[in-house]
C-alpha cells in the first residue's frame, strides 16, 4: 500500500529527520528544517539519507576497511593532475591549484549567462584533446545546442561526447561504461535522482545528486565538473551543504557590461584559495588575460592627461598584484557633508578624509565627497589608503596626478605612511607595467631601490607622511 510520509530537511546542511526540530541537530541553524512529503511506500527516512537505496543500485560500497599497504599499490600516480593549460593560458589550471585532480568533484558557480557552460565546454575539449574521452552532459540543452556552441568555439576533437540527460542514475551508468577521463554536468539544478524527495533544483535533490556525484568521482577516480547557478541570494541553489560536499568550489564572476570574467577559488581541498583567473569573453570563447592590470584601469591607452581625482592603487589577490584606479570627486559648497563611497569601506574612507583635514590641512569640511573604485572591485586592503588620499587631494586641489604614478601605503591617524604586506611584489608589478614613479612609505624606499622591471628604471619615492606626498606629487 502507498503511504505518504513526512521528512524534515535542513535547508542549510541537508540533514534529514522524520521529526521537526526548531534547531537543526546537525548544523545547529535555527528555523531551517522544512517539511517534505514522500509518496514512496514504507521507505525508511528517519535519521538516514533519503536516497541511500537509490544510489546503492549503481555504486557498490567498499566492503570492508582496507590495508594501507594495499592502498599504496593502487595510488602510484596519486599526485598526478590533469594539466589544463590551453587557449585560456594557465588560468584554470592555476585556480585549481595546478590542474584537475582525478576523482575530485569541482563545482563551478556563477550567475546565469556569465559563461559557465562555455568555460566547461572549453575545459572538456582541452582534456579530450590532450588526455582522452570526456563526456559533457547537459540537462539544459539538446546535443545540437551544445554542438552549436562547440562550433563557435572551434572544437574539433573526436574524444568529446555529448549527452542530454537529467537522470543522474542514467548519466552515471553511461559514464561508467564509457570510462571517460572527465565528466561535466551542466547543471546541478536540472538533474534529479529517482526516489529522492522533491523536484530537481530543490534543496534535497541538489544535495543528494551532489552526494551521488561525489561518490561516483571517488569510486571511479573520474573527475566530475559540476555547474551550479547562483541564486539571487548569492549562494548556489540554496543549500550551502553543496559547498561542503564538493572538493573544490570555483566562482565565475563578471559584470553585465564588461567582457572580463574572473574565476575565483572559494574552496579547494587540493590547493590554495588565493588564486584568481582572469579572462575575456570573446567571439570564440574565454581567453586568458596575461596582463590583468589593464582591465582595472579606466583607459590605459589614452594619451590625454589624467583627470583630477584619479589615482592608482596596487592590491594583492592571491599571489598576484593588480593595479586598480580610485576616483574621487570633491564638490565644494555642499551645505551638508555628503559622502558616497563605492568599493571602499565607508569607515575607512571617513578616517582617511579626517586625517587629510587634520594632518595635511586641506579644508575638506565643506565638501561633498564621492569615491569610486573602477571596475566594481572592492578595495579592502589598507595598502590602498594612500591612493584614496591622493585621489581626494587631486580632486580637491583640482590638480591631475600625472600619468604613470602608483601609490602604495597605509595611512595612519597621524598622517604617517605605513608599511604594507608584500610591498616588494606590488612595486615590481608596477615597474613591470612601465610606470615611472611609485610612492611608498619612506622607511621602505631604500630597500626597494633595486627593483627594476620596465624598459626604463622606475623612480621610487619614499614619503613619511601625507604632506610629503602632496609636495612631491602636486
Ligand atoms: P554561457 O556559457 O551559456 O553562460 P552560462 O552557462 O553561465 O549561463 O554563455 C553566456 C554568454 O556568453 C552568452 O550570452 C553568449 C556569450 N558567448 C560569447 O560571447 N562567446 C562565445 O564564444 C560563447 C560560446 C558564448
Ligand atoms: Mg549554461
Amino acid at each position: 500500500k502507498k503511504k505518504s510520509r513526512s521528512v524534515h530537511v535542513c535547508s542549510s546542511c541537508g540533514y534529514s529527520d522524520g521529526q521537526w526540530w526548531g534547531t537543526c541537530k546537525q548544523c545547529g541553524e535555527v528555523g531551517t528544517m522544512k517539511r517534505f512529503t514522500t509518496e514512496s511506500a514504507g521507505q525508511k527516512v528517519t535519521g538516514m539519507r533519503v536516497s541511500d537505496n537509490a544510489i546503492r543500485s549503481w555504486v557498490p560500497r567498499e566492503a570492508a576497511p582496507v590495508k594501507l599497504t594495499d592502498v599504496y599499490g593502487r595510488v602510484d600516480n596519486a599526485n598526478w593532475r590533469i594539466p589544463l593549460h590551453g587557449e585560456f593560458g594557465d588560468e584554470v589550471e592555476r585556480v585549481l591549484g595546478g590542474g584537475l585532480v582525478p576523482g575530485s568533484l569541482v563545482l563551478v558557480g556563477g550567475d546565469p549567462g556569465v559563461g559557465k557552460s562555455t568555460l566547461l565546454l572549453q575545459v572538456a575539449a582541452l582534456i579530450a584533446e590532450r588526455i582522452g574521452r570526456v563526456i559533457y552532459v547537459s540537462g539544459e540543452e539538446s546535443v545540437e545546442q551544445i554542438g552549436n556552441r562547440a562550433d563557435r568555439l572551434s572544437i574539433e576533437t573526436e574524444e568529446l561526447f555529448l549527452h542530454s540527460s537529467t537522470d543522474v542514475e542514467d548519466i552515471l551508468e553511461h559514464a561508467q561504461r564509457f570510462s571517460p577521463k572527465a565528466l561535466v554536468i551542466d547543471s546541478i539544478q536540472t538533474v534529479y535522482l529517482n526516489g529522492v524527495t522533491g523536484s530537481s533544483g530543490g534543496d534535497v535533490q541538489v544535495k543528494e545528486c551532489t552526494a551521488a556525484l561525489q561518490r561516483f568521482a571517488k569510486k571511479t577516480n573520474i573527475p566530475v565538473l559540476l555547474i551550479g547557478h547562483v541564486t539571487k541570494t548569492g549562494d548556489i541553489a540554496g543549500p550551502r551543504v553543496l559547498e561542503h560536499i564538493v572538493d573544490v568550489v570555483l566562482y565565475l564572476e563578471g559584470e553585465k557590461m564588461s567582457s572580463h570574467r574572473l574565476l575565483r577559488s572559494v574552496k579547494n581541498r587540493f590547493g590554495s584559495t588565493e588564486e584568481l583567473g582572469v579572462f575575456k569573453m570573446s567571439q570564440s570563447g574565454l581567453q586568458g588575460i596575461l596582463n590583468p592590470s589593464e582591465m582595472f584601469l579606466a583607459d590605459p591607452h589614452s594619451d590625454s592627461d589624467y583627470l583630477a581625482g584619479l589615482a592608482v592603487a596596487v592590491i594583492m589577490d592571491g599571489s598576484r598584484a593588480f593595479l586598480i584606479e580610485v576616483q574621487a570627486l570633491c564638490v565644494a559648497g555642499s551645505s551638508s557633508v555628503v559622502r558616497h563611497v563605492n568599493g571602499v569601506q565607508g569607515s575607512r574612507a571617513d578616517m582617511i578624509i579626517s586625517v587629510i583635514i587634520k594632518q595635511a590641512g586641506l579644508k575638506l569640511q565643506e565638501n561633498g565627497i564621492f569615491l569610486n573604485v573602477v571596475s566594481g572591485v572592492s578595495l579592502t586592503e589598507t595598502a590602498g589608503d594612500l591612493a584614496i588620499a591622493a585621489a581626494i587631494c587631486s580632486s580637491f586641489l583640482e590638480s591631475p596626478i600625472p600619468r604613470g604614478i602608483a601609490f602604495i601605503a597605509e595611512v595612519g591617524l597621524g598622517g604617517e605612511l605605513r608599511m604594507v604586506a608584500q610591498l616588494e611584489k606590488r612595486v615590481s608589478t608596477v615597474a613591470k607595467l612601465g610606470y615611472k614613479k611609485c610612492i611608498v612609505p619612506k622607511l621602505a624606499a631604500n630597500s626597494l631601490s633595486e627593483i627594476q622591471g620596465g624598459p626604463e628604471a622606475m623612480e621610487i619615492v619614499g614619503c613619511s607622511n601625507l604632506k610629503e606626498m602632496i609636495n612631491s606629487v602636486f
